[in-house]
């Protein structure tokens, strides 16, 4: 039995190990993470992460050919193949401080791969990496000079969290970076053939190392520039008076423009884009390209500005007041369908209004209060300025309350902000909502979710983000 070991039990290693234990049921795959309560976690019936149809993948392999396991140097020293699924975040620190990757967990995995491993290896780097990590990686591996042969692969993860599975089973195609050595082909090939058990041939490319790295670090920046361009056209409508959903979907019929990812909202968010985006910037600005550099950090500027845009319309609506007013937020991770809170907006705006003396009450389906607390009391830093944000008080997160129920959340609120895409938000009764508010009752759509029409028909004062602004908010007009 080929056995194959995963470092790093995230986002990314978890599900991917999941899917590939199940397509291969000959080969052994076992994913180890040096934190015990994540790898306790991915052992009970309560996985570590919530994403749609991954406890029935779990289920069925789990104890069969996939195990989670904390002993990393026992079961590296055995693989054949290994998958680096580490996090890599941005440096808050030192050189590159606010943009270049964090590789600390990363070189010591390539360390420990090092240190204990005692037969030749295929080392495949997973998360996304800056461009030339794999060769960091080959220098590191090789230097314990004890004969065992490594070749690093890349083979970056395109999948999307809240259809992980999905993306997983029927990817849009496989990226396989290797040498162009005789031995890195050869490494290239037996890692091709675990895909081709499920993926069609001509969807997995194979590229040599540095392409592969690019691509991903390049996927990720074309999304997040097709958000950051619908966001700013949104701006732009909300100034004449057009509507951005309309525009967006007149410029998708274009074939070559394409529907996807013109969905105008309160910005990204996400554990890739904003960091894969500083990595390419960094990239730039240390192979002298200080141009295109720019060029890229505006896609984040404009995603910034959306966030701070959104937050100011919702204070200068209320008479450039919220202090002691009651907010309520719905929704708290980036996106729908996942727990995942990382760079997500409603860290942003929630900080925002408490900074401005709000009393927020947050209702998510599946983010946790504990996770709710810890965002909103942790400082990030400013990539831009390379500053430290303003701390949060203590008195602060006192004004904030976390609910399970989304019509508890906005009793006897002021306003209500829409801040992730949730499709239980489609359904809510708002009539009930608006009855149970104070009033004028305000409703500010992050995410375009309801239908502004209606909602002023109940007697909100209504905010879609890109759309015709209320007669109210033309006399309010926000700065950005
Ligand atoms: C992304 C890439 O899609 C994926 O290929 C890569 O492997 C990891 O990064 P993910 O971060 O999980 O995936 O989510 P994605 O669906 O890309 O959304 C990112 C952010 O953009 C979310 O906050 C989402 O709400 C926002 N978004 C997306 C918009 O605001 N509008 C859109 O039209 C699409
Ligand atoms: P991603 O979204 O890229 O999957 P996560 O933060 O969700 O990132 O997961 C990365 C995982 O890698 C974490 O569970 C972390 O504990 C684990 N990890 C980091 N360094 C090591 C290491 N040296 N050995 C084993 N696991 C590690």
């Amino acid at each position: 039995m080929v056995k194959i070991c995963c470092i790093g039990a995230g986002y990314v290693g978890g599900p991917t190990m999941a899917v590939i234990a199940l397509k291969c049921p000959e080969l052994e795959v076992v994913v180890v993470d040096i934190c015990a309560s994540r790898i306790d976690a991915w052992n009970s019936d309560k996985l570590p992460i919530y994403e749609p149809s991954l406890d029935d993948v779990v289920k069925a392999c789990r104890g069969r050919n996939l195990f989670f396991s904390t002993d990393i140097e026992k079961h590296v020293a055995d693989a054949e193949i290994l998958f680096l699924s580490v996090n890599t975040p941005t440096k808050t620190s030192g050189l590159g401080a606010g943009k270049a990757a964090d590789l600390t967990f990363w070189e010591k995995a390539a360390r420990m791969i090092a240190d204990v491993s005692n037969s030749d290896k295929i080392v495949v780097e997973k998360s996304t990496v800056p461009v030339k990590t794999a060769e960091a990686i080959e220098k590191i591996l090789n230097h314990n000079n004890n004969g065992v042969k490594y070749q690093v692969l890349s083979n970056p993860e395109f999948l999307s969290e809240g259809t992980a599975i999905e993306d997983l089973l029927y990817p849009e195609r496989v990226l396989i970076g290797g040498r162009e050595t005789p031995e890195g082909q050869k490494a290239v090939q037996t890692l091709k053939d675990i895909y081709a058990r499920w993926v069609p041939d001509d969807l997995i490319i194979t590229t040599n190392l540095w392409s592969a790295e690019l691509s991903k670090l390049a996927s990720n920046a074309f999304q997040a520039q097709r958000v950051s361009s619908i966001n700013a056209m949104s701006a732009l409508c909300e100034a004449t008076g057009a509507s951005v959903s309309e525009v967006a979907y007149a410029i998708g019929m274009d074939s070559r423009i394409g529907p996807k990812f013109l969905n105008s909202s309160v910005g990204f968010g996400g554990s890739c884009f904003q960091k894969d985006i500083l990595n390419l910037v960094y990239i730039c600005e240390c192979n002298s390209l200080p141009d295109v550099a720019n060029y890229w950090k505006q896609v984040i500027r404009i995603n910034d500005y959306q966030k701070r845009r959104f937050l100011n319309r919702v204070i200068s609506s209320m008479f450039n007041t919220v202090s002691g007013k009651r907010i309520a937020i719905l929704g708290f991770a980036f996106k729908k369908d996942t727990a995942d809170t990382r760079e997500s907006a409603s860290i942003f705006v929630s900080q925002g209004l408490l900074r401005e003396k709000a009393i927020i009450s947050i209702y998510d389906p599946k983010v946790t209060e504990d996770q709710i607390q810890y965002d909103l009391a942790t400082n990030k830093l400013d990539w831009d300025n390379q500053v430290p944000q303003q701390p949060m008080s203590p008195t602060a997160r006192k004004q904030v309350t976390v609910m399970w129920d989304p019509y508890e959340a906005t009793k006897g609120a002021h306003a209500v902000c829409i801040l992730t895409e949730w499709d239980e938000f489609k359904d809510l009764d708002y009539k009930k909502i608006y009855d149970g508010m104070q009033k004028p009752a305000f409703m500010f759509d992050g995410r375009n979710m309801v239908d502004p029409v209606k909602l002023r028909e109940i007697g909100f004062i209504v905010y879609s983000i890109g759309r015709p602004l209320d007669p109210w908010l033309l006399d309010m007009p926000a700065v950005a």
